[in-house]
């Protein structure tokens, strides 16, 4: 079945014709030029808060700093897209999580879209605004456990829920086993569950929870193909990487196009979690058992292992946004392969517009 006609994505009182979300996407991939060119183009715009400090520049003052460049970025985002719908991912395992997410309530940004962990406190930070919350989740689990706490502690519910399947590309909730076999977690039954755990909330509560699925999307067709899933809409990131507006160095772009399927290899992050990244010099090396030296003036994610870890995640970054491609990390989801161009964030909506 094809969709001929495609639904506007309603998130509480926001509505944008296009039911897609850019990923927020760090080191500094996803800011407001990405964002910016995503929401003019009709979808929602998202600027990654991770890496937004210089650890080097200001040892003694890394969140303040983080603080001002996202408030940088989120004010040329709304000039670059004044009528559209800007989001900003906030990783739970940020260290300036509350910061960021205050940040976030006096710039009036309209979605916070929040995973890499369980959003637990949000709702209760961002108390009083009309700011929108996304979690980010993969199992029925994570969102029994969300949805129960959130009701319990603060009487609300998600405004929409973001499922991140095996084959998308970030820090990853399931086991290096299932990223390595998606087969044995499919996204539908995914949806599924989340589903049959959302119903007797949406019930309470009178309104339906809108569901974006996450993994592998490199063109429009794929966003069909998930809407005919059951999705609401989707939330996009490796495709947007290889755009004219995303932040990163056009080596490390280049690197991602030149890219295969068979280049993609899971990788333990300092986080603790599985990701998926491009074997590169720098992974061959990690897989070698090399240690790559670092120091951390500041410890950036809270759940970051720093003196168990062979390397730093945020250096690592860092080098791809500059395009040191050989000492850089390219974490990427699975669709990679299938992409093949750098193009101009809009184009990835050309096709859609003709379906609504
Ligand atoms: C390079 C890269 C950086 C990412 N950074 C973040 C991040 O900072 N916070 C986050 O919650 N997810 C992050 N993700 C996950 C994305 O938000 C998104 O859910 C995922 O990439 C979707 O799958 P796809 O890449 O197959 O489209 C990142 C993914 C990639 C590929």
């Amino acid at each position: 079945m094809r969709i001929y006609n495609m639904l506007p994505l309603k998130i509480g009182d926001l509505e944008v014709p296009i039911p897609v979300i850019q990923a927020g996407m760090g080191v500094q991939v996803a800011k407001a030029d990405l964002a910016g060119a995503v929401a003019r183009a009709g979808g929602i715009g998202c600027i990654s808060s991770v890496g937004l400090g210089s650890i080097e520049a200001s040892q003694n003052d890394y969140i303040s700093d983080s603080n001002n460049n996202l408030i940088t970025q989120i004010r040329k985002a709304r000039l670059l897209a004044p009528n559209g719908i800007l989001s900003v991912n906030v990783m739970v395992a940020l260290s300036n999580y509350d910061n960021v997410v205050q940040t976030c309530i006096d710039e009036n940004v309209d979605i916070i879209i929040s995973g890499a962990g369980l959003p637990i406190p949000l709702p209760g930070l961002t108390k009083g605004s009309n700011i929108k919350l996304i979690p980010v989740i993969s199992s029925g689990r994570a969102m029994k456990v969300v949805l129960k706490s959130w009701h319990r502690r603060y009487q609300v519910i998600p405004d929409a829920v973001i499922i991140e399947g095996p084959l998308c590309g970030g820090h990853m909730g399931f086991t290096t086993e299932q990223v390595l076999h998606p087969e044995l977690v499919p996204i539908q039954g995914i949806l599924r569950d989340v589903k049959n755990e959302l119903a007797p909330f949406e019930a309470e509560y009178g309104r339906k929870i809108p569901i974006l699925g996450a993994e592998n999307i490199a063109d429009a067709n794929d966003v069909i193909e998930k809407l005919n899933m059951g999705f609401d809409g989707v939330h996009v990131g490796t495709r947007f990487i290889c755009t004219e507006e995303a932040g990163i160095d056009i080596k490390s772009k280049e690197v991602y196009v030149k890219a295969k399927a068979e280049d993609v290899v899971v990788l333990r992050s300092p986080l603790g979690l599985p990701v998926k990244v491009l074997k590169t010099t720098l992974v061959e090396k990690l897989f070698n058992g090399e240690k790559i030296p670092f120091g951390c003036p500041f410890q950036c994610l809270r759940a970051c292992e720093a003196s168990k870890a062979k390397f730093c995640i945020a250096d690592a970054l860092l080098k791809t946004l500059f395009g040191e491609v050989d000492e850089g990390l390219f974490m990427v989801g699975s669709g990679v392969g299938r992409v093949n161009d750098i193009i101009p964030a809009e184009e990835f909506f050309e096709p859609l517009k003709k379906l609504v």
